[in-house]
């Protein structure tokens, strides 16, 4: 198992929801964090003050990738500050439009989003990890050209490999973003390995309140085999894996989602 401890791990979307919980099991198992988020400022100074107080080093870095090119520059940024260990591409957007009801507006924004900026944060991350000059932030500083020097995981959700009608710029996004997975696990080997982990039923959408309606998140479950929401440990435990575990696996997708894709 790779050891987190000093390295410097970027996760977008990092101020709340999954995101936050991405960031604080990596400082829990002793990586440095950069946060980046959006609209949430408030949300990512909180998470700051909680990584802190975990001891480990945090920064914030805000960007829109509404505008995706501004998702590149966030890499120099966030290098800047230290040298990159790992890449995850957690920030989306989940809208609920069918294919009749979304705009070109809807498309662009959902695949601006969920998939140019990981596409270009991915190509930033890969230039500056495999420059000549980069400061080894890998595993190994040895020179062997086969050493992983750095990781990229890609958060994707069970409909990826199961499209269907629902959420349809959403799940074209992140169908194409399973695609870039595994195009850049064989674009980036030997040095950067590239996984994703596809999520189900983790958090219910945050303009929904299952408390407010149980039977929105008893809908939800109905059709997860596990007949159950997800604990929070299973999927950072996950996360973690695939940010530690053997380096020889790339261009894997794992499901986190109690056997939803399956039916
Ligand atoms: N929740 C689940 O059960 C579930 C299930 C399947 C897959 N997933 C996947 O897991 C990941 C996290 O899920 P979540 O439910 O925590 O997501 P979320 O609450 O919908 O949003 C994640 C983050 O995306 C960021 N974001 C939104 N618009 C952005 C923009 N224009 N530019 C930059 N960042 C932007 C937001 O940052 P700000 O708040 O700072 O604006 C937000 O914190 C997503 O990739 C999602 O598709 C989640």
């Amino acid at each position: 198992m790779t050891n987190l401890n000093g390295k410097t791990i970027l996760i977008t979307g990092a101020a709340r929801r999954l995101g936050r919980l991405f960031a604080l099991a990596c400082a829990r198992s002793g990586a440095d964090i950069i946060i980046h988020h959006s609209h949430s400022d408030e949300e990512a100074k909180q998470v700051k003050d909680e990584i802190e107080s975990l001891g480990r080093i945090a920064h914030i870095l805000a960007s829109n990738f509404g505008t995706p090119d501004s998702a590149a520059r966030l890499i120099s940024q966030a290098n800047d500050i230290s040298p990159l260990y790992a890449l995850v591409n957690s920030a989306a957007i989940f809208e609920n439009l069918s294919f009749q009801t979304t705009s070109l507006e809807d498309w662009n924004r959902h695949l601006n989003i969920n998939l140019t900026a990981p596409f270009l944060l991915s190509q930033e991350f890969a230039n500056h990890l495999l420059a000549p000059a980069a400061v080894p932030g890998g595993e190994d500083s040895s020179k062997s050209d086969s050493v992983i020097k750095g990781r990229i995981v890609n958060i994707l959700d069970w409909r990826a490999l199961r499209p269907g009608a629902d959420h349809f710029p959403y799940t074209v996004s992140k169908a194409a973003l399973a695609a870039m997975t595994r195009s850049l696990a064989v674009a980036l080997a030997p040095r950067i390995s590239v996984n994703g982990l596809a999520l189900g039923a983790i958090l219910p959408p945050s303009d929904t309140n299952p408390a407010d309606n149980p039977s929105v998140s008893e809908k939800i479950i109905e059709n997860v085999p596990a007949r159950r929401w997800s604990e929070a440990g299973e999927v950072e435990e996950a996360l973690l894996f695939l940010l530690t575990g053997p380096a020889y696996i790339t261009g894997e997708i794992i499901h986190v989602d109690g056997g939803r894709h399956l039916i």
